[in-house]
């Protein structure tokens, strides 16, 4: 607990922060679901998502960090040891740290595939490819095993180097150069596909104009979810990098910063995609094919303008995906050094491993396990493991760390850690913390639980 604050800089635990939050779930995950979940009507309800759950939460989790300046799982300790609350709630940390360990062990995959993209686009084999040849590109990378270990694993070791240099250097120092590079290339992909195929108004329509009647309750669902995951919320990963936070900086302005930061990366990558999609009459609807089939295919036809800028965008990709893995296997490294005093290189070396083995789970569910169905859910191993962390234990983490913070937790704790804020401001951080929040995510943790048949047949009732 003596620990010393580690960030040397006052803007690290935002750039951290946010570079956690930014990755594939920005890139890849929140074009397709946009166009999956009817355009704006998805983009409105997400929006919303963020600012009523996220913002509040994210508050909720840096104030326990910075707090305690420990690993989540003291900083649970210890804050409910100065509450007179149970140290039960250690356990929101640990299932935190399982969550996140089975996240890694998928995001690596999927992150792999961005190293396969950036190659082949580099080496201009790509070139004036055709959706078809595209789509087939697409399925033999994702039925070869070898290819997507191999690349899950150089992502992985990536990862791990990361970490392995240690909080200060490692991860200060490498966000400090990953994440400039990374906005720089986004701007320059989204003022190019925005401009140069003259989209950029239809764009502006398809994500913003408001479509009431498409706000149906999955869409609803889905977006929570999806603010879940993007700002990596209910799992304590906000916790552990707040421990690092200086004194002097503003929780609530950090959290605006990273929430607000983190959404705009997610509209630019629609900024960065759907023009293309538009321009060349693609399906906005493709699913998680979308950035890897429909935008390179766009890419391919623009000869090698589109070679450049395809095999920038992927690399884009991986430092975005690598910034936020280095954020899985921090929580529990950290922990792992200061309770139980391993060497913080050989638990990453340990953990990065165990992540790559269970990691086999997710590359033979794209192949020899494609059609296997677990348990009779019509889930693929990957598709349950997605499920089970992103719709399961992420909206409990975040349910249980507004409960904790809002009513277990001494409310003086907080009040200090808010104390730019005033006393309105508070009592309505307090408000939503205590009830809007858990409220609305038990609502989206029951349905996600339910599925959806089960949700529309409920609403129909309470509708009649
Ligand atoms: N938020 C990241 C993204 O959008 C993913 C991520 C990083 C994450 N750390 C996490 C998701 C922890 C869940 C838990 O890509």
């Amino acid at each position: 607990m003596t620990e010393t604050k580690v960030w040397a800089k006052k803007s690290t635990f935002i750039l951290a922060a946010a570079g956690s939050a930014i990755g594939l779930g920005n890139l890849w995950k929140f074009p397709y679901m946009v166009g999956e979940n009817g355009g704006s009507a998805f983009v409105l309800v997400y929006l919303l998502c963020v600012l009523v759950i996220g913002l509040p939460l994210m508050m909720s989790e840096t104030i326990v960090g910075k707090f305690s300046n420990g690993n989540a799982v003291q900083a649970i300790g210890l804050t409910a040891h100065k509450s007179n609350a149970s140290q039960a709630w250690k356990g929101i940390a640990i299932m935190g740290i399982i969550a996140i360990f089975i996240i890694l062990s998928f995001y690596s995959v999927i992150a792999g595939w961005a190293f396969d993209y950036t190659l082949a686009f580099a080496s201009g084999s790509m070139e004036n490819k055709q959706a078809s040849e595209m789509g087939a590109f697409f399925g033999e990378l994702l039925s070869d095993p070898q290819r997507l270990i191999m690349w899950q694993g150089v992502f992985i070791f990536f990862t791990g180097l990361i970490i392995a240099l240690g909080a200060y250097k490692g991860i200060e120092k490498s966000l400090g150069i990953i994440m400039p590079i990374l906005f720089l290339l986004l701007f320059i992909i989204v003022g190019y596909s925005s401009f140069a195929t003259g989209e950029f108004k239809n764009t502006v329509t398809y994500m913003f104009s408001p479509d009431f009647s498409k706000i149906t309750p999955m869409v609803v669902i889905n977006a929570m979810g999806q603010a879940f995951f993007s700002l990596n919320l209910g799992i304590c990963v906000i916790m552990t990098y707040a421990a690092y936070m200086q004194e002097e900086v503003s929780i609530t302005r950090s959290s605006i910063y990273v929430a607000s930061m983190d959404t705009l990366m997610a509209i630019l990558a629609g900024f960065a995609i759907f023009p293309i999609v538009f321009a060349n009459g693609l399906d906005a609807s493709g699913g998680p094919g979308l950035l890897f089939v429909t935008l390179s295919t766009a890419f391919a036809q623009l000869g090698t303008v589109g070679t450049v800028l395809g095999a920038s965008f992927f690399f884009l990709v991986i430092l975005a995906a690598l910034s936020s893995s280095i954020s899985m296997v921090e929580p529990f490294v950290k922990w792992c050094e200061e309770r139980f005093k391993l060497n913080r290189v050989v638990m990453t070396i340990l953990y990065c491993l165990a992540a790559w083995g269970f990691g086999l789970i997710t590359v033979f569910s794209f192949n020899i396990w494609a059609k296997v169905d677990v348990l009779g859910t019509g889930k693929t191993p990957f598709d349950l493991l997605d499920f089970v962390t992103s719709s399961v234990m992420l909206p409990l983490g975040g349910l249980l760390i507004s409960l904790y913070v809002g009513w277990a937790m001494n409310t003086k704790i907080s009040r200090d850690g808010l104390s730019t804020l005033g006393n309105g401001m508070f009592g309505l951080w307090l408000f939503t913390i205590r009830f809007v929040a858990p409220i609305l995510i038990l609502i989206i943790f029951i349905s996600s639980v339910l599925g959806e048949a089960k949700m529309a047949e409920l609403i129909g009732m309470i509708t009649g």
